[in-house]
């Protein structure tokens, strides 16, 4: 893997101001994102006036914090437009996210929005180590997901060679990655991992491939993860981050240099970190539910939106731009099993510490007795698929989980290609527990 430091010449200044400049940045563009939800948007105007916040009472960044959260219910309750604070007829684009259950959740870009959004992805892809004239291979989901269409005009607008694959089809993947050698791939990591398989299957060596960074994000994973990939294709793996309340892909993005974290563009987005129980804003460095407010969104503005997401916000380093940490999962996510919280990405990690198990896994959740139990199903590496080793490496499972995260679970080694492979987000918990 080579050095991949980018020249200072290369990025928008912004992206290396000082502190000072950032946060006049973000002060002049709050008071004008506040005022336009509340002069533009019905939901918020009545949202501040029911929660006596005005946007005459913000002058500086600490007054954020008398402004009144945003929830997903929100979204909900207006669906589909009802937010929205520009006429539809400016609305360039609509997108939603699937949930797993009822309506939609929908959001909309002027075409400003679009021009920004490519522009935040285009900086993604810059400081995950892309540049003009790569190929890029895009296996996001193409369609109301987010993913597709804004790594798709994210990787034009830096001037890429854009390879609009979208998800599935793995054979497929695996072709055109061999005849067209793209050096970027933008896919879930996940589905890099279906993609990884499929090399194999196809007796391909991966790390002979043309690939040589992957930018991967939509759902959690490890640093383990990552070294897991890295090794196995001979490339960087980088961290991006976004939610299509809030924009999309490209909220985020880790700098290949450091890998530390994602830089959050801050001339965008303005992050907080709440305590999720009672919303009181905690201090940098601290963990909590990130929170975010869009400083330049026109069509479907956001304040204080409550991601769910955890993480801590950390200085910057590679950028003058903060950092989130890798995040651990969403508070939607998070097992509570016996009075211990347990999230999929710890489990995650102590798969990948046991030789004989392929990182594809899902955790259900069942009642044993009068109890909640965990059973947490795992394939074999073909090269350790016999009963005797299955049942090694079970027991290897069981006793890091046991040791790191806490709690005791029963552990399922399946068949190599036993586990059903995602095509974009994984999921990672099934509830079968009786009522
Ligand atoms: O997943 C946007 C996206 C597309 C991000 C492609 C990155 C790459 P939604 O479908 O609205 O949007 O889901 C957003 O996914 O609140 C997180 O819980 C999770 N998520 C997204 N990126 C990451 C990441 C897209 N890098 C939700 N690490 C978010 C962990 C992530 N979780």
């Amino acid at each position: 893997m080579t050095n991949m430091t980018p020249s200072k010449e290369i990025l928008d200044p912004i992206e290396i101001a000082s502190r000072d400049e950032i946060t006049a940045l973000q002060e002049q563009r709050m008071a004008w994102s506040l005022r336009h939800a509340y002069e533009n948007s019905a939901f918020f105007k009545a949202n501040f006036d029911k929660h006596g916040a005005h946007p005459d009472d913000f002058k500086t960044l600490a007054d954020l914090a008398k402004f009144p959260f945003t929830m997903k219910q929100d979204l909900r309750d207006t669906y589909p437009f009802g937010m929205f604070a520009v006429p539809e007829e400016k609305v360039a684009r609509i997108h939603g996210s699937s949930g797993t259950t009822g309506k939609p959740t929908v959001v909309g870009y002027t075409a400003n929005d679009i021009s920004n959004w490519a522009d935040c992805v285009a900086r993604s892809i810059r400081a995950s180590g892309g540049r003009a004239g790569d190929k890029c291979h895009i296996s996001y989901g193409y369609g109301l997901f987010t993913g597709g269409l804004g790594a798709h005009y994210g990787a034009e607008r830096l001037g890429c060679t854009v390879i609009p694959m979208s998800g599935g089809m793995t054979e497929r993947q695996v072709q055109l990655i061999q005849d067209f050698k793209p050096r970027i791939i933008m896919v879930t990591p996940s589905y890099m991992l279906a993609i990884l398989d499929e090399f194999k299957r196809q007796g391909i060596d991966p790390r002979s491939s043309s690939l040589q960074v992957g930018i991967f994000g939509a759902e959690p994973w490890t640093n383990a993860m990552r070294e897991e990939i890295e090794q196995a294709f001979d490339m960087h793996a980088v961290d991006i981050y976004g939610l299509s309340e809030v924009m999309g892909p490209g909220v985020a993005n880790e700098c290949v240099e450091t890998k530390d974290g994602l830089h959050v563009w801050e001339d965008h987005f303005y992050p907080e970190i709440i305590d999720p129980a009672t919303g009181e804003v905690l201090p940098d460095g601290e963990m909590g539910e990130l929170v975010f407010t869009t400083l330049t969104k026109e069509a479907l503005p956001m304040v204080r939106y409550r991601t769910r997401d955890l993480t801590r916000i950390l200085p910057g380093t590679a950028r003058s731009m903060r950092r989130i940490e890798k995040i651990t999962g969403r508070s939607d996510d998070m097992i509570i099993l016996r009075g211990v919280n347990v999230f999929p990405t710890q489990i995650e990690e102590q798969i990948l510490k046991c030789k004989g198990l392929a990182p594809h896994f899902q955790i259900e959740l069942v009642t044993s007795g009068r109890m909640d139990a965990m059973v947490v199903h795992v394939e074999a590496t073909p090269a350790m698929a016999s009963a005797d080793a299955r049942a090694v490496s079970a027991k290897e499972l069981s006793h890091h989980i046991k040791s790191v995260v806490g709690i005791s679970t029963k552990i399922e080694v399946h068949d190599p290609d036993g586990i059903a492979r995602s095509e974009g987000k994984a999921k990672r918990v099934v509830d079968n527990r009786s009522a």
